[in-house]
């Protein structure tokens, strides 16, 4: 799917938030998103998920003017935010079965074990998640985004709140689900980690802070796949991207401070 956004605005409270956002990506893309706390990275993925409605632009997925969520775009969000109340088997079975109205019982249950399985939760599936630590929770989010067989996957942190070693085991389950496991064949990411950004993107989109909020560069990311974590960092370009990276955010911070005390 083609998702192509133009001349995106949005403001709460009559604070401009995002403007004049405009970026196409390509089926099969997988592009991370990077910026400072505040400078509208959710409220973009939200106005592409449908949950938002942006002040004037458009997305068009295939062609198509997004309006509304649907299960070709499925969200995991900053917060994971699962049901509390239902094991991680329900969680997963409820959000197939609400976003694939038309899908039969056994195809629901396939899909609800096949991706609950292939992050390593199907023995813990009865579950609820205040029982689970937050990285299995997080992974039941993935699970869940999957499990809805969406082209597009838009990933909102999904892996900020974990310790590195699960971080980097779900990156790996990330990269092969995306790869050939399943049916998504486009990702959009939120991240806050450059290595994390690095490893799996194809580009990298950083966010210019407020007052400016808009795209401020677009860096692409010319490491061939299979990419893993503990090799990427030889490959020349790596040491370049990340340091280009730094670079962006701190002159954004600079220049915020720098407004602050004028
Ligand atoms: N529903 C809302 N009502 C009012 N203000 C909002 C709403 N959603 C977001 N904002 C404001 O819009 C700005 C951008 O928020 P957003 O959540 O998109 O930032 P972000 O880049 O995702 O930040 P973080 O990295 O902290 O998650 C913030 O100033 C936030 O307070
Ligand atoms: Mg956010």
């Amino acid at each position: 799917m083609t998702i192509r956004i133009t001349g995106i605005r949005k403001s709460f409270k009559q604070q401009d938030v995002l403007r004049g956002i405009d970026l196409t990506i390509q089926a099969g893309e997988f592009v991370s998103f990077i910026g400072h706390s505040g400078c509208g990275k959710s409220t973009l993925l939200n106005i592409v998920g449908g949950l938002t409605k942006p002040d004037s632009g458009s997305v068009l997925v295939n062609g198509q003017p997004v309006t509304a969520p649907g299960p070709d775009r499925a969200m995991v969000f900053q917060n994971y935010s699962l049901l509390p109340w239902l094991s991680l088997l329900a969680n997963v079975r409820v959000a197939v079965r609400e976003a694939r109205p038309d899908w039969k019982r056994e195809r629901v249950d396939e899909m609800t074990e096949r991706y609950l399985t292939a992050v390593s939760l199907w023995e813990h599936r009865n579950k609820r998640p205040g029982q689970v630590s937050g990285g299995m929770a997080q992974r039941a989010a993935v699970a869940r985004a999957f499990a809805v067989g969406p082209r597009t996957l838009l990933l909102d942190e999904p892996f900020g709140a974990l310790d590195a070693l699960t971080r980097s085991r779900l990156q790996q389950q990330l990269i092969e689900l995306w790869g050939h496991e399943s049916e998504t064949e486009t990702v959009l990411m939120v991240t806050h980690g450059l290595d994390e950004a690095i490893l799996l993107a194809d580009r990298i989109v950083v966010m210019s802070n407020p007052p400016y909020q808009s795209i401020r560069t677009i860096i692409g990311v010319p490491i061939p796949r299979p990419r893993h974590r503990t090799t990427i960092g030889h490959h020349p370009a790596y040491d370049e991207i990340q340091q280009q990276l730094v670079d962006l955010l701190i002159a954004d911070h600079v220049e915020e401070l720098a407004g602050a005390a004028a």
